[in-house]
């Protein structure tokens, strides 16, 4: 069928922009009522206590889950030209090279949430607001100092070489070594998040980090394949199917690591089943839980229809639930930056800092506005 043909039998869809709109505010707003809900919103700053205020507050995981699509789009652009769109075929030009210009944009959206996530880092662990901090003298080297604020610094500047790379890359074999490194972006965070201030943080941040790049491959790919057509219905199947090993392995991987990591942070207390179900966060990671669930029926409803449909020149069903399925896992990034904000229920060490706790405050303020306060 030509793709006039399949265009006159495929419904009127929505602009890209809006659709991308709508996801966005959407994921935000549910964001904010599981914060709400779950017990990870922040709270105001008591008077005479140093705290960041609940603009920093709010910011703070809408910037971090905006950070996450934009780290999964650019990964998932860069996977389809790097492997989805086979290497012999003549059309990679094509295809690949605009999944490279969009890898690009995403990148560079990345770079400047990172770096607006490292000022609000910053102030959140120094409970100072974000206009304090701006005009602390020393700023620049206490978001250097910090590690938290300078692992997204390195964040920032990893994504800006994936924007410019991506942009330079002419050979076959560059989209590769261009999504080796929007991998390697991933990682930072991690290394200095609250998986490195565990017990057991060698395997908190091992786990973490192979759920994260898991995540964004699998979620990444699934998004380039519906933004990116090839000229027929049989490339596209070629495609689906290449992507449908990869979504596979990282399913098993993203479970596999969640699961471990959930363990970890679950386990110090009396019972799993105790803080699964008397915590906001247990309850998170119960969400996670049937999250996955639905995404493994998903998956094998593609394997066992819709890409037998894709090849026979009806690419509709594969696309209408793919879509469905892409919302699916953004919502439960928007979950899992909840989970990232909400206390884990032994106390561990969980990513919100407390600013009236003042060890944390001490070390953070000392950094960038000298000897402590008279408060202290
Ligand atoms: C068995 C199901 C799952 C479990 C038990 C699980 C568990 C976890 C845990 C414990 C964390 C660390 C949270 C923290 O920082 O305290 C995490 C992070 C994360 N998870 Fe999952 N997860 C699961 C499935 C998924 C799925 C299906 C997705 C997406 C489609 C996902 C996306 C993420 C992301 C993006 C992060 C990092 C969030 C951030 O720090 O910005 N997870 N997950």
């Amino acid at each position: 069928m030509s793709r006039a043909g399949r265009a006159r039998t495929e419904p009127d869809r929505a602009s890209p922009a809006l659709v991308a709109t709508t996801l966005v505010v959407g994921a935000i707003l549910l964001l904010v009522l599981l914060l709400a809900a779950f017990g990870g919103a922040p709270e105001p700053t008591v008077p005479g206590l140093p705290g960041a205020g609940l603009f920093v507050g709010w910011l703070l995981p809408i910037t971090r889950l905006l950070l996450d699509f934009a780290a999964v789009g650019a990964v998932g652009c860069l996977l389809f030209a790097a492997y989805l769109v086979p290497p012999r075929d003549q059309d990679l030009r094509r295809p690949a090279q605009r999944a490279l210009r969009a890898a690009s944009w995403c990148a560079l959206v990345w770079a400047g949430l990172a770096a607006v996530g490292s000022l609000l880092t910053l102030a959140d662990i120094a409970g100072q607001s974000l206009g304090e901090v701006l005009t602390a003298p020393g700023f620049a080297d206490s978001l250097v100092s910090l590690d938290q604020s300078r692992s997204l610094l390195l964040v920032s500047a990893l994504a800006l070489l994936v924007t410019l790379s991506a942009r330079r890359v002419k050979t076959t074999d560059g989209p590769m070594l261009v999504l080796v490194l929007a991998l390697a972006a991933l990682v930072p965070p991690i290394l200095t998040g609250h998986a490195a201030t565990h017990r057991a943080h060698e395997l908190a941040t091992v786990s973490l980090v192979i759920h994260v790049i898991a995540v964004s491959l699998w979620v990444g790919g699934l998004a380039a394949l519906l933004m990116f057509r090839r000229r027929s219905p049989g490339k596209d199947a070629a495609t689906v199917s290449r992507y449908s090993t990869v979504a596979l392995v990282c399913f098993g991987l993203t479970a596999a690591s969640g699961l471990l990591n959930a363990v970890i942070r679950l386990g110090d207390g009396t019972g799993l089943f105790a803080e699964l179900l008397g915590s906001g966060y247990g309850v998170l990671i119960l969400v996670k839980l049937a999250a996955l669930a639905a995404l493994a029926w998903f998956g094998w409803w593609h394997r066992r229809h819709a890409i037998a449909l894709l090849a026979a020149g009806r690419p509709s069903a594969f696309r209408r639930f793919a879509g469905r399925e892409v919302v699916l896992m953004l919502a439960t990034i928007a979950v899992a930056v909840a989970l990232s904000r909400t206390p884990t229920p032994s106390g561990g060490s969980s990513d919100v800092v407390d600013p009236a706790d003042p060890g944390h405050q001490h070390a953070a303020s000392t950094a960038f506005t000298g000897p402590p306060t008279s408060g202290h």
